[in-house]
């Protein structure tokens, strides 16, 4: 989609971080923005920020989980601005990295709801109204390097299931003749509060315990500050993406080598090993 100027944006997840370095890219080409998110106090400030900007934005407070909280964003959307051309399915949550089989069901439950079924719900809304639309649309699904790395516990198996479902949308997309295209996001580390994604965990999932389990929060502030890249960096390299209707958004080129040595660990009968992080 090359002309982005009118054109209706929907972010989950939009409130902070990456979703809302996305939201400013797409504000500053010109775009409407639906920002929503499950935290409804940050999304109504980032919301008034950006519209004191001179945005024309628009909130939502959904929990992606709820599907029927997605069915009411899209009734949202429609009623307000007419059309919806840009999804970026991206709310995420992380519950840290202990061994999966200490990870109690409802820390399954939780992430498997807001990082796989978030998506689902997205793509089973938002897909039937563009393809009605037949008009340019593109859909970005936020996955993580850790969909494509060895790795990640639950957090990774979430990732890795985002990047097969997107890789498998493209292909119906392109071979049913459809006109939305869609994007994989997989950026390595960037500077957001990820790694207090318990605020958001609803009371109904017991909380085993802090994040991350085998870290200090001052530990994880402070790889986050300084090793994370900026999120509306992130935004722009999604922008650029949907302009080119680039499958792969890989975000961080200093994890090629990693990407390398899994994909020749798999093609050699090598069992798995770990590189270490890059830059430490
Ligand atoms: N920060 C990183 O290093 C990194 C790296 C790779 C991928 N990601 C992915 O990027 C996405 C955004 O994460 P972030 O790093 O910006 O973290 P963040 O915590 O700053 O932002 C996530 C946003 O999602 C919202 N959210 C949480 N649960 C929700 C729910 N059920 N429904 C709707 N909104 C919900 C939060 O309120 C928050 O505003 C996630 O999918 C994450 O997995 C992050």
């Amino acid at each position: 989609m090359r002309e982005l100027r009118n054109k209706v944006a929907v972010v989950t997840g939009a409130a902070s971080g990456i979703g809302r370095g996305m939201a400013e890219a797409f504000v500053d080409e010109g775009m409407r923005v639906v920002l929503s998110d499950v935290e409804e106090a940050v999304l109504r400030s980032t919301t008034a920020e950006l519209r004191d900007g001179g945005a024309d934005v628009h909130a939502v407070v959904t929990d992606v989980a709820q599907v029927d909280d997605i069915t009411a964003l899209a009734d949202s959307t429609l009623r307000t601005y007419g059309a919806v051309h840009v999804l970026c399915n991206n709310a995420g949550v992380h519950t840290g990295s202990k061994p999966s089989w200490t990870s109690t069901l409802d820390d399954w439950a939780w992430v498997l709801g807001v990082n796989l079924m978030g998506v689902v719900h997205g793509l089973r809304t938002f897909l039937p109204v563009m393809i009605e639309q037949d008009e340019e649309a593109h859909i970005v699904n936020t996955a993580s390097m850790a969909g494509l790395l060895t790795g990640g516990s639950l957090y990774g198996a979430t990732k890795t299931a985002v990047v097969s479902l997107s890789e498998t949308v493209h292909l119906e997309l392109v071979e049913d003749g459809r006109k939305p295209r869609i994007s994989l996001l997989c950026p390595g580390l960037v500077n957001t509060g990820i790694y207090l994604s318990g605020r958001n965990r609803p009371a109904r999932f017991s909380d085993a315990g802090p994040f991350p389990d085998d870290w200090s929060f001052d530990a994880a502030r402070k790889a986050f500050e300084e090793f994370g890249v900026r999120p509306r960096a992130i935004g722009d390299h999604v922008v650029r993406a949907i302009r080119e209707e680039r499958f792969y958004v890989l975000t961080h080129p200093e994890y090629e080598e990693h990407i390398r040595h899994r994909t020749r660990q798999i093609l050699d009968g090598e069992n798995p090993t770990l590189l270490p992080p890059p830059g430490r």
